[in-house]
């Protein structure tokens, strides 16, 4: 038989695949808490401005209270015939009420009420995001906090570059995650509008107040462009495209982690709860949390270049395709913040093994930019022959099997004669890193202003 909601002008009802093609209840049943806040706040606002009485709008209100208490409970039986969260709400609200359930889509489509209910969705993702990184920030700043004087080997190109300090680099990620979260931030600003009202999409002759629903909802203030209202989804894409930069960053130290854990490196020991066995190999501490955090981008990016497809080719103002955007955002929210928690246990957790950062940071010749920089300020050579220079004793050095401070100073004199043995007190890492004092620069002295300027900015 034909739909209760929209089958006036129909005679028979939906094929079966046709049924399960235009369904979307399977999944926009998580956004039934948001349809419920919606309609709500359009029952309230119709009745402040006469469109419906204040005994009927009480009676929506109180029909919508039972049937987000059936949701909740698990007692509400979902429909595929009533398509999507926003029909089966009211067809329930229907059978609790009766008439005046019928006045509640005065003024409204179900074009209005998704993007509502979607904005409201995604809105407390970006919040949720914004809290999951400020946690990982924390973590990371604890870990910079005790190791802002560890010495590790700094790369380029994998290969051992410069000493760095363990609190440089966890800061490094501190400043990353920063930026994602003032991206999440920018675009919530951006995205709290409402378009409740906008009566599919060309607006309504009903005396609405569309002021008194963006405000019921949080919003600052309603969207301006009842086609825009109805037709956009960058706030979804800026979610998405958000996401994939933040999954992108975590994907990166998720790397480093698998690297620093491996026996070759041994500058992390992952705690058994971030680690798993191997059913055949007894040794095996394997990262998987951090192997799956890597993978998550995969996904998360997966779902931007998807919706932004989806959207590229629509006309004005809404088309069915735009059902598509939920599944990907939904699953795109949940890998991220499952990548953030797991990413803040595994920071939590970690311990450094300070013994084999300073063993790596003293070896691969780590030092020779500092003896370089020795010869341009001791001997006032120009850089680029204290370069040269510096790599004649690298390759004597390699040649001998030894790191640079093995070298005799009779070594160093038959490379260059004006050499002194003050250049011995250079070459430690500790000494290296320790001179790194410039605005950002690796000194513990530095690291330890940027640690208190972050925790006064989250504070
Ligand atoms: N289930 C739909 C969606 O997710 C809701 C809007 C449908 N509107 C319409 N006129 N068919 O986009």
């Amino acid at each position: 038989s034909a739909n209760a909601m929209w089958g006036g002008r129909f005679s028979a009802g939906p094929d079966a695949i046709m049924e399960a093609i235009n369904a979307s209840i399977g999944y926009d049943q998580r956004m039934a808490q948001q349809d419920i806040d919606g309609s709500r706040a359009h029952a309230s606002m119709l009745a402040a401005v006469g469109v419906i009485t204040d005994k009927d709008a009480e009676a929506i209100r109180e029909g919508l209270s039972q049937v987000l208490t059936e949701i909740e409970g698990g007692s509400f039986a979902f429909s595929t015939t009533l398509e999507d969260i926003h029909m089966n709400v009211e067809a329930r609200l229907k059978e609790i009420v009766g008439e005046p359930a019928g006045r509640l889509h005065t003024a409204r489509s179900r074009n209005d009420q998704v993007a509502t209910d979607f904005r409201l969705w995604v809105r407390d993702q970006m919040d949720a995001a914004i809290d999951g990184l400020e946690a990982l920030m924390r973590a990371l700043l604890g870990q910079a906090e005790a190791g802002a004087d560890w010495v590790m080997p700094g790369f380029t190109h994998l290969q051992t570059a410069q000493p760095v300090t363990w609190g440089h680099h966890m800061m490094a990620y501190v400043e990353m995650f920063a930026r994602d979260m003032s991206r999440f931030r920018d675009a919530r600003t951006r995205m709290n509008e409402c378009p409740l009202g906008s009566a599919a999409l060309a607006g309504t002759s009903f005396p609405i107040d569309r002021h008194m629903t963006a405000e019921a909802l949080g919003f600052d203030r309603p969207t301006a462009n009842s086609l825009d209202a109805v037709a956009d989804r960058d706030f979804a894409l800026e979610f998405l495209s958000s996401a994939t930069i933040c999954a992108m960053h975590l994907s990166r130290f998720a790397e480093e982690l698998v690297i620093w854990s491996s026996a070759q490196f041994r500058f992390v020991r992952m705690s058994d709860k971030w680690s798993t066995g191997s059913s055949i190999m007894p040794q095996k501490r394997n990262p998987d949390a951090a192997e799956l955090i890597r993978a998550k981008i995969g996904r998360i990016m997966g779902a931007n270049i998807g919706l932004m497809t989806v959207m590229k080719g629509l006309p004005l103002a809404y088309s069915k395709d735009m059902q598509e955007d939920k599944e990907q955002v939904f699953d795109a929210a949940d890998n991220l913040m499952l990548a953030l928690a797991a990413m803040t246990g595994m920071v939590s957790d970690m311990a450094a093994n300070t013994d084999a950062l300073e063993a790596a940071a003293s070896s691969g010749f780590s030092t020779a930019t500092d003896l370089a920089d020795w010869l341009v300020r001791a001997l006032n050579m120009p850089f680029r022959d204290a370069h040269h220079v510096t790599g004649s004793l690298v390759a004597m050095a390699e040649a001998r099997d030894c790191d640079l401070p093995n070298l005799s100073l009779a070594d160093m004199q038959s490379v260059h004669a004006a050499i002194t043995d003050e250049v011995f007190g250079i070459l430690g890492v500790h000494n290296s890193v320790a001179s790194r004092t410039s605005y950002g620069g690796t000194a513990p002295s530095e690291v330890r202003k940027q640690i208190t300027r972050w925790k006064e900015a989250l504070s």
